[in-house]
């Protein structure tokens, strides 16, 4: 795991974009693994930049989102496809039949998770899987005691998970208690993962994530074990992290990130 602090939200979204852009470059067809909430919309916003202004193509990439709500339809505001199709998709070239999420209306739950996950191997499995941290500590839904080899199922969501996501609802009392999301043995699978967690909010639970045991309780801790992880903070997030001067030597001398200075 690396951790990299960048000074503001800005600059922690602009890296987080440019490091999916390397990806995007180096493998046309990527598979990236995508994800929702407040924070990626300054990562979207950006990428929607590298393609109107560096000619960034998604015309061979494909994309699986990290999660959806049970029981919402693709085109419900508060469905996690109706957030993908307005904050990227319907900004860059990508083709809308390469880009996966859960359906949240499936009739048979576990037939539509098994899908989900073979779909995801046909495609050559996640290059680069993209992940906020929910004030839970989850990765996707994966609420506490998520098995840590856990696959892609339905999970019944927490009251403090509720809590966060209720109010982007126009009727918070209609936010689904339950969403369909990849298991935390899914993201483990991906060949690399990038955490990106801003603002002060985070800051307990992220250092808990970092520097904590491994806990089921915490499904973020579990990119512990991930070979290639990157977390990205701001100074906000970063503030209870007792290692710092130690990410930021790395971050000012690792000759790999001399090019995202
Ligand atoms: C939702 C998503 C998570 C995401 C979290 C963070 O709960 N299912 O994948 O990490 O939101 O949201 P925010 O960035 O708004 O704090």
């Amino acid at each position: 795991m690396e951790v990299i602090i960048r000074p503001d939200s800005h600059a922690a979204s602009v890296l987080a974009a440019r490091l999916i852009s390397n990806q995007i470059i180096s493998k046309p067809s990527s598979v990236l693994g995508l994800a929702t909430g407040g924070t990626m919309e300054r990562v979207y916003e950006e990428l929607v930049k590298l393609h109107n202004n560096e000619e960034l193509d998604f015309s061979l990439v494909s994309t699986f989102n990290l999660d959806e709500y049970v029981g919402l339809a693709p085109d419900d505001p508060g469905s996690y496809r109706h957030y993908m199709n307005e904050q990227l998709f319907n900004h860059i070239n990508i083709d809308l039949k390469n880009t996966y999420l859960p359906n949240g209306l499936a009739k048979n739950l576990k037939n539509e998770c098994l899908r989900y996950e073979q779909k995801i191997v046909e495609c050559g499995g996640i290059d680069l899987q993209l992940l906020g941290i929910g004030k839970s500590g989850h990765i996707g839904f994966n609420e506490p005691l998520s098995a840590l080899q856990s696959r892609t199922r339905a999970k019944a969501l927490t009251p403090t998970t509720i809590a966060q996501n209720a109010p982007l609802f126009p009727t918070p009392e209609d936010m689904p208690r339950r969403g369909i999301t990849m298991g935390v043995g899914t993201i483990l699978d991906s060949k690399s993962c990038l955490l990106l967690a801003t603002g002060e909010s985070k800051a307990n639970i992220l250092a808990k994530a970092v520097e904590g045991p491994v806990s089921s309780m915490i499904s973020a801790s579990a990119l512990q074990l991930h070979p290639m992880c990157h977390v990205i903070v701001d100074e906000d997030a970063a503030t209870e992290l007792t290692q710092q001067e130690y990410y930021r030597w790395i971050f000012d001398n690792e000759p790999d990130w001399a090019q995202f200075k």
